[in-house]
């Protein structure tokens, strides 16, 4: 989206899922990156509409972020716009001829559709819409089953459902160029995935990030907190290698009890290696292994071209360390002998996150991406508080609110600067972990606020978003 455009530039709209609003610019940007491309917003660019218009593209870079976004259900080819049907008209009517003229001809067919972003039209409506544009000059014929071209009307009735408008605040025409991906969000569901776990990342989450660590074939990924793999399915449908760890040994080895109802203990083949087999990118598979993530248990220099994680936050599942008999005391009360780490310690939020960007910074290739999850007590939150890194670059910062008092962020950062010594010292010194320090304050605030909330503290966690975790 260049900031400045004159009257022949080619002009693309995309239709954007309503869905994750605050994840959907990062993610268009990543994927316009990935070919070389850059996203500027206008200065009447609206974020949380569910239209957005595109410059400076071409249709090739328009084809391959449709190929992979899960947030953009469809794009056109804009061939006006405008705020009434007159207005839609004359910009329609401006469109250069000679970029219309391929797709009207008499040997091919063509159907026209007609999409309300809140509202829903009668049927002999649409057809009087349809009959509106009887202006453009189509010579074709009418395929409603196959057609050669697609176009479509859209009109915005505004956000407010409560509130809608007799007539669209905006209209827009254009020629159908492509999908987005958001089949894949019903494809991938947990929901129909061969192994789970209590805390498996949602689908469409899983491919947000992806996207938003600008994974791409033939990458190699690594999951430090790889739980069931949910992360590593969305990277290996990408086309990139994958690998994980996690400190848990029923999980990478697929054992144990069984998260799903009905079913007490996991049956055999039930592991990250099944689930990437069920999508078809088994292929893509490096390992996983039990390791701690505190420990270094890798080579010296980057490895990865991308670190995409959900690190525990002591919600679903106990934050812990391996450690020695010397430096535990009392064991946590999470800790009933169901893994096989012979000692575990706590392992503080803001260790966590201090030992995840160091590790970035020595692990992934120069211009890789880091991609995490970031727990937010909401009342407290400030953008001062998201950990930095001398050698990490904040792409973006995008809330999913959890509850009324509690969120998380999905923070992209991206490897700008090899280490040196003195960066260890700086993130030392940085004050922004503090929020984070000691053994579970985040869990503590979260608890705190569902007592508040419910008049009682008996430590479930509140109703959380449709197939979620965390
Ligand atoms: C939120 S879950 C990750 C879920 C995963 N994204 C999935 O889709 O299944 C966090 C994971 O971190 C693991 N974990 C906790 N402490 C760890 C540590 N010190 N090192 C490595 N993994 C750890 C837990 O066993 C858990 O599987």
């Amino acid at each position: 989206m260049a900031l400045h455009c004159g009257k022949t530039c080619r002009q693309y709209l995309l239709h954007l899922a309503h869905d994750n609003v605050d994840f959907r610019l990062p993610e268009i940007k990543s994927l316009l990156s990935i070919v070389g491309q850059q996203c500027v917003p206008t200065e009447t660019f609206n974020e949380r509409s569910p239209f957005w218009r595109l410059y400076g593209l071409s249709e090739d870079d328009v084809r391959s972020v449709m190929a992979r976004t899960v947030c953009a259900k469809s794009a056109f080819e804009l061939w006006g716009h405008g705020r009434t049907v007159s207005e839609l008209k004359l910009s329609v009517l401006e469109y250069p001829t000679e970029r219309m003229t391929p797709f009207l001809q008499q040997e091919s067919t063509y159907k026209i559709n007609v999409y309300t972003f809140n509202k829903t039209l009668l049927f002999k409506d649409r057809i009087e819409k349809i009959d509106a544009l009887g202006f453009l000059p189509f010579q074709g014929k009418v395929n409603l089953k196959d057609p050669d071209h697609i176009f479509c009307l859209l009109e915005d009735y505004g956000l407010d459902p409560n509130d809608i408008p007799d007539e669209p605040f905006h209209m827009y025409f254009g020629r159908f160029i492509a999908d987005g991906q958001r089949e894949l969000i019903r494809s991938h569901s947990v929901k129909k995935r061969h192994f789970i776990g209590n805390t498996s990342m949602d689908a469409g989450l899983s491919f947000i990030m992806a996207n938003h660590g600008k994974v791409k074939a033939h990458d190699l990924v690594y999951d430090p907190f790889v739980g069931t793999g949910s992360l590593l399915v969305a990277c290996s449908h990408f086309g990139a290698y994958v690998c994980g760890t996690d400190i848990d040994y029923n999980t990478i080895h697929g054992v144990g009890k069984a998260s799903r109802k009905n079913q007490k203990w996991r049956g055999p083949d039930e592991n990250i290696r099944a689930n990437l087999r069920q999508y078809g990118t088994e292929c893509f598979y490096v390992d996983v292994m039990v390791s701690d993530a505190s420990k270094p248990v890798w080579r010296n220099g980057a490895l990865f071209d991308t670190i995409i994680t959900d690190p525990p936050y002591g919600i679903r599942e106990s934050t812990r360390r391996t450690g020695s008999h010397k430096e535990i005391t009392t064991p946590p009360e999470n800790f009933a002998g169901e893994s096989h780490v012979p000692v575990s310690m706590e392992y503080h939020l803001s260790d966590i996150f201090a030992d995840l960007l160091n590790f970035a910074a020595h692990h992934l290739v120069l211009g890789g991406r880091l991609v995490y999850w970031l727990p937010v007590y909401r009342p407290e939150y400030c953008e001062e508080m998201v950990p930095l890194h001398p050698c990490l670059t904040l792409i973006s910062n995008c809330e999913q609110s959890l509850s009324s008092h509690t969120s998380r962020r999905l923070i992209t950062m991206e490897k700008t600067k090899e280490p040196e010594k003195s960066d260890a010292l700086a993130q030392l010194a940085d004050p922004r972990f503090s929020p984070y320090q000691g053994h579970n304050s985040f869990r503590e605030k979260y608890f705190s606020g569902i007592t508040k909330k419910n008049g009682k503290g008996n430590g479930k966690e509140p109703h959380r978003t449709k197939e979620n975790n965390g």
